[in-house]
């Protein structure tokens, strides 16, 4: 089948790739409609590697994806042939002690497409898990539900939080993550969203939705403008999505006493953390590794009209111009959110 390979550092091709797919009990097979770029696929073609993981042998990018059943396993009845769904894209094995207690994302054994050595799914079919498959609600495209992979992160993040009617919260980062935790905590519950970037035109989008406020960290100071915003207290929640280690410790003094701080943004290294600041003000920190149960309600709050996500996809291109597309992505214009590749 054709699919688009990673022959290595900076070298890609639309392709032949000769895979073959067998459909077990509880698979579905998923003609490709849609699969979005995301920041680790741009690693994997402009470095090769995201820590550990490193490309060794070609291999096919792409895990945010949804597409068309064209055929199931015998012992699949929750969707049919024809059902349009997004996938998730990692699947972990079934007796490993995380699953068993409910962290399925952190079993270390999982097996997530498009990271070394496993191929992705920017290819004309895959063999899936049928219960990693999510069918999408009436009047949502392929594309947006491409979007449903990056959108729930912010759902696992929105998740961690805690969210309480009516909290405040606070960004860090107006990349694609911290604006999916954004629009993700206002679906969840919060008034109010700051979301603070060091580069004013990350934030536009961001900023574009309802009661987020934008804060340029170039121009101002995060934690006087956040202890004014919340007439001295901080914000309920705290999420940091930029993955910059400058951030740390002192956004922690941007959240109220009795706050919750979830980290999303990974970093190589590692960075201060003030114990005592978090100890006396009663700070509780939550992490998290990609999410679990998140896809049918991120699809779910698009489908309500509480998250626009079609917003989110600055540019479509088709399959045949699948390599330009990486070549866009990967130039990181500072507007871009998502560039999708349409099937
Ligand atoms: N935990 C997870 O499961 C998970 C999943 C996906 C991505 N991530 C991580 O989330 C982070 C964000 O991903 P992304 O794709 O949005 O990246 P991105 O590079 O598009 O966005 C990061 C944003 O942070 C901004 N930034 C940098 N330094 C800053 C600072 N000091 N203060 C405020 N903003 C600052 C940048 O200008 C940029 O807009 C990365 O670290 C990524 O590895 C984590
Ligand atoms: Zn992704």
């Amino acid at each position: 089948m054709k699919a688009l390979v990673l022959e290595s550092v900076k070298k890609l091709s639309i392709r032949d790739v000769p895979i073959s797919e067998t459909v077990g009990p509880y698979d579905v097979k998923i003609q490709i409609k849609a699969c979005g770029i995301c920041g680790s696929d741009i690693h994997y073609y402009l470095e090769g590697a995201i820590g550990d993981f490193v490309v060794k042998e070609p291999m096919i990018l792409g895990h945010e994806a949804a597409g068309i059943i064209i055929e199931k396993g015998e012992r699949v009845t929750h969707l049919g042939l024809g059902d349009l769904v997004c996938m998730e894209p990692g699947i972990p094995g079934v007796f490993s002690p995380e699953v068993l207690e409910g962290n399925y994302n952190i079993d270390p054994d999982v097996v997530f497409w498009a990271t070394p050595p496993v191929h992705g799914c920017l290819r004309e079919t895959v063999v899936h898990p049928a219960r990693f498959c999510f069918k999408l609600p009436a009047g949502m495209s392929a594309v947006e539900g491409a979007m449903m992979e990056p959108l729930a992160i912010g759902i696992e993040a929105a998740k961690k939080a805690r969210i309480n009617p009516g909290d405040t919260a606070l960004v860090i980062g107006a990349g694609t993550i911290g604006t999916m935790c954004t629009i993700s905590a206002l679906a969840g519950g919060c008034s109010r969203v700051f979301i603070s970037d060091v580069k004013a035109e990350k934030l536009g989008i961001a900023a574009s939705y309802q009661n987020v406020v934008a804060i340029n960290t170039a121009q101002e100071n995060l934690e006087d403008r956040i202890i004014q915003e919340t007439a001295g207290r901080g914000v309920d929640v705290l999420i940091e999505a930029s993955g910059s280690p400058k951030v740390y410790p002192g956004f922690f003094r941007c959240a109220r006493r009795g706050g919750r701080a979830v980290l999303v943004g990974m970093m190589n290294g590692t960075v201060p953390i003030d114990v005592a600041l978090l100890q006396g003000r009663g700070i509780s920190i939550e992490t998290i590794f990609r999410y679990t149960n998140a896809f049918d309600r991120a699809a779910a709050l698009v489908s309500a009209g509480k998250i626009d996500i079609k917003r989110l996809i600055s540019k479509t291109f088709p399959f045949k111009d699948a390599i330009g597309a990486y070549e866009y992505a990967a130039a990181g214009h500072s507007e871009v959110v998502k560039v999708m590749i349409e099937l």
